[in-house]
């Protein structure tokens, strides 16, 4: 793997999206964070699994890493610690990794705030009360399967895990982005990362109704993409030498 051979004496850690968000929904092969944590464990280095997208349910499990029964030596959490409400990022790791940071070393004017740590209190509480893994794993497994089922030319792959579903559409059939825009004047909102995929990352609360409310904007919208777009008129200087 990449990751040992990049490790020198001074490494410290090595910090991992366990589903990489802002890269496409790139989901790593089974059995890659199992590998991690291994070499991680074998050269003395923390793992630090960044779950600010993937964690607290929205894959299926409370974190992604969860799926193959990894544990980090500090996950991060962010966005839905604060239950849609307050921001609130959060590092955690065990005692005697904490116990390197010596007051003074680590300042955040905000850090610790009360009110957003009452608010994440009540996120998690709400998240295991009404089982929100459990229902990322099945509205999420429906929605994959559905969208998997869509046959248009436009979609080059559908991947992701839970409710973290990117579709992958070809760039010269339409952009990520003007299908996102096609998609809000539907009712649907979603985010296109990078220039090609488009994230589908709903509430966890959504309804099953509205999962096919979704699946039905989705397919209204890929309705109207009919041919491939032509490819913009070169300007002097792009042609590549013969
Ligand atoms: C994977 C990932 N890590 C970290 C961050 C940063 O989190 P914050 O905005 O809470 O600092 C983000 C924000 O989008 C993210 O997607």
């Amino acid at each position: 793997m990449a990751l040992e051979a990049a490790i020198r004496p001074e490494t410290a850690a090595f910090l991992v999206e366990p589903i990489q968000g802002e890269a496409g929904i790139v989901v790593p092969p089974v059995g890659y964070l199992r590998a991690v944590r291994e070499i991680c464990s074998r050269h003395n280095i923390l793992m630090i699994a960044d779950e600010v997208q993937t964690g607290l349910g929205r894959t299926g499990k409370l974190l992604a890493c969860d799926h193959e029964a990894v544990k980090p030596d500090a996950p991060i959490l962010g966005k839905a610690l604060g239950g849609g409400l307050l921001p609130i990022p959060m590092f955690l790791a065990r005692a005697d990794v904490m116990a390197v940071f010596q007051p003074g070393d680590h300042g955040s004017t905000f850090g610790g705030n009360p009110l957003a740590c009452a608010v994440a209190r009540t996120a998690l509480e709400i998240l295991e009360r009404d089982q929100l893994a459990q229902r990322a794993e099945e509205l999420g497994s429906y929605l994959l399967a559905r969208l998997g089922e869509l046959r248009h030319p436009a979609i080059r792959a559908v991947r992701g895990r839970g409710l973290l579903i990117g579709l992958d559409l070809w760039p010269q059939w339409v952009s990520a982005r003007s299908f996102c825009e096609e998609l809000m004047r539907c009712g649907v909102l979603s985010k296109e990362t990078h220039q090609s995929v488009v994230r589908l990352a709903p509430p966890l609360t959504i309804t099953r109704a509205q999962v096919d409310q979704a699946l039905g904007a989705i397919e209204a919208v890929l309705d109207t993409i009919t041919s491939p777009q032509p490819s913009p008129t070169p300007v002097r200087g792009d042609a590549l030498p013969a």
